[in-house]
């Protein structure tokens, strides 16, 4: 597996594959991120992650000083899985002067559920994915479906601009007991790790009520949160939406149920297509 820091070498590289395949990452790296890579290298000739953390998608209040930098053991992870090259750039390769050039997605996709609670943050990441796909330059690229709407922002970006790539999404890992796998459940303790089952546990709820034929979606929203806050969780979010663009949903239309919540200090997100 070769290492590189610069885009001059990454570029140096990569001309010799015709396809690479990309997965971006922040590192502090899990299973479900060598999920993504297994699913991405044959997919390509050369498969490519990179670990980056993103200045430009934390809010001030949020963990970017904090953020798990756990560059052996993730390094040693990605060799395990498979994986050729690891783009590690630092902030001044990638950065080298203020980033004033950014992407800006658009407001009915980017500025509802994470992007209300986290203004910004998906400008922060489409800019930064631009900037990495501009280096990589990869056939494909694979997003987990963790991030549900981030999945979508960077679908729409790369239609609205034809950046010459395609983007695969990778289905959510889950511990045994349902908690879908998360850099940040790093954060949690014993007690709540035991809890956090609790918001795919809710989830499940919801969409079992849905195939069930519930159809007064807003009952079942409020019923979630209730669960939730009663057992000592923030919810900022337990909502029913459609599939194509994460607006509320119409008869018909393919559904995904979408959540994010406080535990403690933590705050976790999940969803699960209908
Ligand atoms: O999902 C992530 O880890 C990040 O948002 C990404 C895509 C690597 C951009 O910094």
């Amino acid at each position: 597996m070769k290492i590189i820091h610069t885009i001059t070498e990454l570029r140096a590289h990569l001309a010799a594959f015709q396809r690479p395949t990309f997965v971006p990452t922040m590192g502090n790296l899990h299973e479900g991120h060598l999920a993504l890579m297994r699913q991405a290298k044959p997919l390509g000739d050369v498969s490519v992650a990179s670990i980056f953390v993103n200045r430009l998608q934390f809010l001030p209040h949020e963990d970017f000083d904090t953020y798990p930098r756990t560059w052996a053991s993730d390094c040693d992870k990605l060799q395990a899985a498979g994986c050729d090259v690891v783009f590690a750039p630092n902030e001044q390769e990638l950065y080298p002067e203020p980033q004033t050039f950014r992407v800006q997605p658009s407001t009915e996709l980017a500025d509802i559920l994470e992007g209300f609670f986290r203004p910004g943050f998906f400008g922060g990441v489409s800019t930064v994915v631009l900037k990495l796909l501009n280096c990589v330059q990869p056939g494909v690229a694979v997003f987990g479906k963790k991030d549900y709407q981030q999945l979508m922002v960077i679908q729409r970006m790369v239609q609205q601009f034809a950046l010459p790539v395609e983007i695969v999404g990778g289905e959510i890992t889950r511990s045994t007991e349902g908690l879908a796998l998360s850099s940040r459940n790093g954060y949690l303790s014993d007690s709540e790790r035991a809890e956090a089952v609790q918001l795919s546990r809710a989830l499940n709820a919801m969409a079992s009520a849905i195939h069930a034929g519930a159809s007064d979606f807003a009952a079942l929203e409020q019923q979630a949160m209730a669960t939730l806050t009663a057992r000592g969780w923030q919810p900022d979010y337990m909502v029913v939406r459609r599939r194509r663009d994460l607006q509320s949903p119409e008869p018909g239309d393919v559904l995904v149920v979408l959540g994010a919540a406080k535990i403690s200090n933590t705050r976790l997100i999940d969803n699960l297509e209908v």
